[in-house]
Protein backbone atom coordinates (compact mmCIF):
# COMPACT_ATOMS: atom_id res chain seq x y z
CA UNK A 1 0.00 0.00 0.00
CA UNK A 2 1.13 3.98 -0.56
CA UNK A 3 3.77 4.78 1.92
CA UNK A 4 3.81 8.49 0.98
CA UNK A 5 -0.28 9.16 1.28
CA UNK A 6 -0.76 13.03 0.97
CA UNK A 7 2.30 13.50 -0.85
CA UNK A 8 1.06 13.19 -4.33
CA UNK A 9 0.34 16.89 -5.21
CA UNK A 10 3.31 17.85 -3.21
CA UNK A 11 5.73 19.77 -5.59
CA UNK A 12 7.59 21.23 -3.56
CA UNK A 13 10.06 18.89 -4.39
CA UNK A 14 13.88 19.82 -6.47
CA UNK A 15 13.46 19.92 -9.57
CA UNK A 16 14.16 16.48 -11.60
CA UNK A 17 12.84 13.22 -11.56
CA UNK A 18 10.42 12.51 -8.67
CA UNK A 19 11.89 10.79 -5.47
CA UNK A 20 10.07 8.92 -3.08
CA UNK A 21 11.34 9.97 0.91
CA UNK A 22 13.48 7.21 0.66
CA UNK A 23 15.22 8.20 -2.09
CA UNK A 24 13.55 5.44 -4.66
CA UNK A 25 12.21 6.53 -7.98
CA UNK A 26 8.48 6.35 -8.48
CA UNK A 27 8.11 4.28 -11.82
CA UNK A 28 7.22 6.15 -14.56
CA UNK A 29 4.00 5.64 -16.42
CA UNK A 30 5.61 3.16 -19.00
CA UNK A 31 7.50 1.54 -16.73
CA UNK A 32 4.22 1.10 -14.40
CA UNK A 33 2.01 0.00 -17.40
CA UNK A 34 5.08 -2.76 -18.31
CA UNK A 35 5.13 -3.93 -14.56
CA UNK A 36 1.52 -4.51 -15.22
CA UNK A 37 2.17 -6.56 -17.95
CA UNK A 38 4.86 -8.60 -16.44
CA UNK A 39 2.41 -9.46 -13.33
CA UNK A 40 -0.20 -10.44 -15.31
CA UNK A 41 1.77 -12.90 -17.98
CA UNK A 42 3.17 -14.85 -14.79
CA UNK A 43 -0.48 -15.39 -13.43
CA UNK A 44 -1.37 -16.47 -16.94
CA UNK A 45 2.05 -18.95 -17.35
CA UNK A 46 0.57 -20.22 -13.58
CA UNK A 47 -2.47 -21.10 -14.79
CA UNK A 48 -1.70 -22.98 -17.91
CA UNK A 49 0.60 -25.01 -15.42
CA UNK A 50 -1.87 -25.52 -13.19
CA UNK A 51 -3.08 -28.96 -12.51
CA UNK A 52 -6.22 -30.28 -14.72
CA UNK A 53 -8.32 -30.50 -12.06
CA UNK A 54 -6.66 -27.40 -9.78
CA UNK A 55 -9.98 -25.65 -9.78
CA UNK A 56 -9.83 -23.48 -6.54
CA UNK A 57 -6.17 -22.52 -7.60
CA UNK A 58 -7.68 -21.81 -11.62
CA UNK A 59 -10.48 -19.53 -10.53
CA UNK A 60 -7.99 -17.47 -7.90
CA UNK A 61 -5.98 -16.97 -10.77
CA UNK A 62 -8.94 -16.30 -13.58
CA UNK A 63 -9.93 -13.45 -11.21
CA UNK A 64 -6.93 -12.30 -10.29
CA UNK A 65 -6.12 -11.86 -14.34
CA UNK A 66 -9.39 -10.22 -14.87
CA UNK A 67 -9.18 -7.50 -12.42
CA UNK A 68 -5.95 -6.78 -12.67
CA UNK A 69 -7.07 -6.44 -16.96
CA UNK A 70 -9.80 -4.45 -16.05
CA UNK A 71 -8.16 -1.68 -13.91
CA UNK A 72 -4.89 -1.62 -16.38
CA UNK A 73 -7.26 -1.39 -19.69
CA UNK A 74 -9.34 1.48 -17.60
CA UNK A 75 -5.92 3.47 -16.47
CA UNK A 76 -4.73 2.84 -19.66
CA UNK A 77 -7.99 4.34 -21.55
CA UNK A 78 -8.57 7.23 -19.43
CA UNK A 79 -4.70 8.28 -18.69
CA UNK A 80 -2.00 6.87 -20.94
CA UNK A 81 -3.68 6.60 -23.95
CA UNK A 82 -5.69 10.06 -24.55
CA UNK A 83 -2.12 11.46 -23.51
CA UNK A 84 -0.51 9.61 -26.10
CA UNK A 85 -3.00 10.62 -28.88
CA UNK A 86 -2.47 14.48 -27.86
CA UNK A 87 1.53 14.05 -27.63
CA UNK A 88 2.07 12.27 -30.87
CA UNK A 89 -1.03 12.14 -33.22
CA UNK A 90 -0.73 8.38 -33.81
CA UNK A 91 -4.21 7.48 -34.55
CA UNK A 92 -3.55 4.26 -36.04
CA UNK A 93 -1.49 2.95 -32.87
CA UNK A 94 -4.30 4.32 -30.69
CA UNK A 95 -7.11 3.39 -31.94
CA UNK A 96 -5.94 -0.27 -32.79
CA UNK A 97 -4.92 -0.65 -28.81
CA UNK A 98 -8.93 1.08 -28.08
CA UNK A 99 -10.51 -2.30 -30.19
CA UNK A 100 -8.03 -4.79 -29.05
CA UNK A 101 -9.11 -3.28 -25.59
CA UNK A 102 -12.73 -3.96 -26.28
CA UNK A 103 -12.20 -7.77 -27.71
CA UNK A 104 -10.14 -8.48 -24.43
CA UNK A 105 -12.80 -7.03 -22.26
CA UNK A 106 -15.64 -9.01 -24.44
CA UNK A 107 -13.79 -11.85 -23.11
CA UNK A 108 -13.10 -11.15 -19.60
CA UNK A 109 -16.77 -10.32 -18.96
CA UNK A 110 -18.11 -13.70 -20.08
CA UNK A 111 -14.82 -15.48 -17.80
CA UNK A 112 -15.98 -13.15 -14.95
CA UNK A 113 -19.78 -14.94 -16.20
CA UNK A 114 -19.08 -18.35 -16.27
CA UNK A 115 -17.92 -21.04 -13.73
CA UNK A 116 -14.97 -22.80 -13.64
CA UNK A 117 -17.07 -25.84 -14.11
CA UNK A 118 -18.01 -24.69 -17.63
CA UNK A 119 -15.99 -27.18 -20.14
CA UNK A 120 -15.46 -23.64 -22.34
CA UNK A 121 -13.60 -21.44 -19.00
CA UNK A 122 -9.90 -23.21 -19.82
CA UNK A 123 -10.04 -22.21 -23.07
CA UNK A 124 -11.71 -18.68 -22.42
CA UNK A 125 -8.98 -18.23 -20.44
CA UNK A 126 -6.38 -19.83 -23.06
CA UNK A 127 -7.49 -16.94 -25.73
CA UNK A 128 -7.27 -14.31 -23.91
CA UNK A 129 -3.44 -14.72 -22.75
CA UNK A 130 -2.64 -14.65 -26.62
CA UNK A 131 -5.27 -11.72 -27.13
CA UNK A 132 -3.10 -10.14 -24.69
CA UNK A 133 0.10 -11.54 -25.27
CA UNK A 134 -0.33 -9.96 -28.73
CA UNK A 135 -1.42 -6.82 -27.43
CA UNK A 136 1.54 -6.34 -24.79
CA UNK A 137 3.45 -7.04 -27.73
CA UNK A 138 2.19 -4.15 -29.65
CA UNK A 139 2.91 -1.70 -26.98
CA UNK A 140 6.16 -3.12 -25.97
CA UNK A 141 7.72 -3.24 -29.37
CA UNK A 142 10.01 -0.82 -31.26
CA UNK A 143 8.70 1.95 -32.60
CA UNK A 144 5.06 0.47 -30.84
CA UNK A 145 2.96 3.19 -28.43
CA UNK A 146 5.43 2.71 -25.49
CA UNK A 147 8.84 3.57 -27.87
CA UNK A 148 6.80 6.43 -29.28
CA UNK A 149 6.17 7.80 -25.89
CA UNK A 150 8.76 7.75 -24.85
CA UNK A 151 10.83 9.68 -27.58
CA UNK A 152 7.43 12.17 -27.27
CA UNK A 153 7.12 15.32 -24.69
CA UNK A 154 4.80 13.34 -22.77
CA UNK A 155 5.70 13.61 -19.09
CA UNK A 156 5.87 10.32 -18.35
CA UNK A 157 6.93 11.09 -14.37
CA UNK A 158 3.49 13.10 -13.54
CA UNK A 159 1.20 10.39 -15.68
CA UNK A 160 3.33 7.36 -13.56
CA UNK A 161 1.69 9.00 -10.73
CA UNK A 162 -1.65 9.78 -12.18
CA UNK A 163 -1.55 5.90 -12.96
CA UNK A 164 -0.58 4.72 -9.70
CA UNK A 165 -3.03 7.04 -8.24
CA UNK A 166 -6.36 5.77 -10.18
CA UNK A 167 -4.97 2.36 -10.40
CA UNK A 168 -5.44 2.41 -6.20
CA UNK A 169 -8.83 3.92 -6.34
CA UNK A 170 -10.24 1.26 -8.82
CA UNK A 171 -8.19 -1.23 -6.67
CA UNK A 172 -9.92 -0.43 -3.98
CA UNK A 173 -13.53 -0.12 -5.55
CA UNK A 174 -12.90 -3.47 -6.65
CA UNK A 175 -12.42 -5.26 -3.46
CA UNK A 176 -15.43 -3.39 -2.19
CA UNK A 177 -17.28 -4.63 -4.84
CA UNK A 178 -15.97 -7.99 -4.30
CA UNK A 179 -17.06 -7.77 -0.41
CA UNK A 180 -20.48 -7.04 -1.12
CA UNK A 181 -20.83 -10.16 -4.33
CA UNK A 182 -19.59 -12.29 -1.03
CA UNK A 183 -22.17 -10.60 1.63
CA UNK A 184 -25.29 -11.36 -0.89
CA UNK A 185 -23.92 -14.77 -2.14
CA UNK A 186 -24.06 -15.89 1.77
CA UNK A 187 -27.46 -14.16 2.29
CA UNK A 188 -28.74 -16.19 -0.81
CA UNK A 189 -27.21 -19.40 0.97
CA UNK A 190 -28.83 -18.51 4.38
CA UNK A 191 -32.18 -18.33 2.35
FE1 LIG B 1 -0.91 -2.31 -21.46
FE1 LIG C 1 -3.33 -1.69 -23.59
Amino acid sequence: MATSAGSASDSKTTKGRSKSPAGASRPDAVELLKADHRQVEDWFEQFSSAGEDDDDLKEELAARICAALTIHTTIEEEIFYPAFLEATGDTDIHHEAVIEHGGAKNLIEEIADSDIDDEYFDARVKVLSEMIKHHVKEEEQSDGMFDQARNSDMDLVALGQELAQRKQELTEELAEEVDEDEEEDEEEDEE
